[in-house]
Order: C-alpha cells, then structure tokens, then sequence
C-alpha cells in the first residue's frame, strides 16, 4: 500500500497533468512571461502550480512549501518541493517532452518522490525505504559496468551561458567515450529516465532544487547514485549534479573533474 503522503502527492500531479494536457488540446495562444535569461513562465505553469499547492493544502495544511513560481510558505517540519511544469520551453514549443516533479521533505531529507509525464501517462513514484517505481511496476537503474558505450543525458546550460565553455569540455570529454547523449528537456524527466534504466548516467550544470528533489529520490530508491560535481552530497543546494550507478557515477566524476572551473569546484 502507499504511503498516504505520496497518495496525495500522486493525485495533485494527476491533477495537474489534467491542466496541461487541456491546455494542449484547447491549443490557442498561452501567455508567456519572462523571468530571466531564456527563463520563461506560461500561465499554463501557474495554473498547475495552484492546482497542485490547492490539493496539497487541503490535506496537509500545516506543511510548508517551496514552489517554482511562487516562492516559499511558511509552515511545519515538512516541506513539499514542487515543480509544477518542468520543461516549459518544450511545452511552449508542443515538443511532448515535459512533467510535473513532487517531492516531500521531512526534516531535510526526502521522503516521497512524484514524478509524472502526462503525455504518456507514465507515473513515477518513490517512497524512501520502500523502492521506486513506474506506474506501480518496481525500476532499477541500469547495471552497466562503465561509461563507454552507455546512452548518457544532460541539459544544456542554456539559463547559464557563463558555464558554456565548461559545459562544452566536458561534454567532448564525455562524448569520447560513451554512446550517445541525449538533451531532452526535462531534468525531472531524465532522472526519472534513470531510475528506470532507461538512461545509464547523467549530469548538468546550475539546476534548481525542484528540478532534482523527487528525481534524486525516485535514483536512490532504485539503487542509484547522486553526487555533486566534487563526488559530495551538496548537489540540492550547487545545482550541479551527477548521477548513476556507482560505476557509472565513479566514470563521469572522473571525466569532467578536470573541467570544472573555479566556480563549478565549490
Ligand atoms: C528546466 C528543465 C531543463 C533544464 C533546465 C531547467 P523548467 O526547467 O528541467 O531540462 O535543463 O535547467 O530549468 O524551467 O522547464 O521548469
Ligand atoms: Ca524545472
Ligand atoms: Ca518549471
């Protein structure tokens, strides 16, 4: 059975996910505004936030929240992390790439993982202790035993151009020696790749915490690694992260440690 807290974090993803596709199908012009440096929000992101900040609330309303578009509130010991539409710029464009990230925090430390992509339905939920899974079939990460030949993911630096000529070291670095890699959209959705297997490792530059939170739990309930850039815990708070299985992770550290720079060290 699952946990009640996660029950309510699945039917606010649900419900959100019903406001983005609407939006999708209905298809007239979205209002966009911008926050920053090819940094957008779309009313469409609002509204799913406010569709899921609604159902958490009315369970829960003592627990405090830290959300994309509006910011922290205030309240007790837990704290839900939410990104209510991550991917917006595939969204803008109709590029059926994008999900909503759910995460609970209790005391600091992951609980309960949500992580849903409403154009294919597919749910992905973590409870800490209890596993990761897809639409209620159980996911590992994959078992390979180095990073050549794997199918690695990013995301570009694109709100982060200062970090360009690093980023792009360390992707030839990276490059050299694995499959391919992949640039998706969705950072939530990637980690979510990886819990699954679907991705065998993973890295970017200068994230934000609801873009990682529910990932980063959904990975290491599926017997994952995640790091920073220095191969320590601070990957919430820097933004900068990298994932795996243990081999997988040792591979990509040691490949682009030689890259980083000054600020990418701290
Ligand atoms: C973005 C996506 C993207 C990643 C960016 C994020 P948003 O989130 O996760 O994959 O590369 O760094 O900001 O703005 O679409 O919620
Ligand atoms: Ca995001
Ligand atoms: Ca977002």
């Amino acid at each position: 059975m699952q946990h009640p807290m996660l029950n309510i974090a699945v039917r606010a993803a649900r419900q959100a996910g019903t406001v983005i596709e609407r939006a999708i199908n209905r298809g007239h012009t979205l209002r966009v505004d911008s926050k920053g440096n090819n940094d957008f929000v779309t009313e469409i992101d609002q509204q799913s936030e406010a569709t899921i900040i609604e159902v958490l609330h009315k369970a829960y309303p003592d627990h405090a929240i830290l959300a994309e578009e509006s910011g922290l509130h205030d309240g007790n010991e837990y704290q839900w992390v939410i990104d209510p539409l991550d991917g917006t710029t595939n969204f803008m464009h109709g590029y059926p790439q994008f999900s909503i990230s759910i995460a609970l925090k209790h005391r600091g430390q992951l609980e309960q993982a949500v992580v849903y992509d409403p154009t294919r339905q597919e749910l992905f939920t973590a409870t800490r202790g209890a596993g990761a899974f897809l639409n209620d079939r159980r996911i590992r990460v994959s078992n390979a035993a180095s990073i050549n030949g794997i199918l690695l993911g990013t995301g570009f630096p694109f709100k982060k151009q200062q970090h360009l000529d690093a980023y792009l070291n360390m992707f030839k670095a990276l490059f050299l020696q694995v499959a391919d890699i992949r640039r998706a959209g969705s950072a939530a959705l990637d980690l979510a790749y990886i819990a699954a297997g679907r991705l065998d490792g993973f890295w970017e530059i200068g994230l934000q915490e609801w873009d990682m939170a529910a990932g980063v739990l959904l990975i290491q309930e599926a017997g994952g690694l995640v790091t920073d850039f220095n191969g320590g815990g601070d990957h919430l708070s820097t933004g900068n992260i990298v994932v795996g299985n243990p081999k997988v992770l040792r591979g990509i550290l040691q490949t682009i440690q030689p890259h980083l720079t000054e600020k990418l060290r701290k």
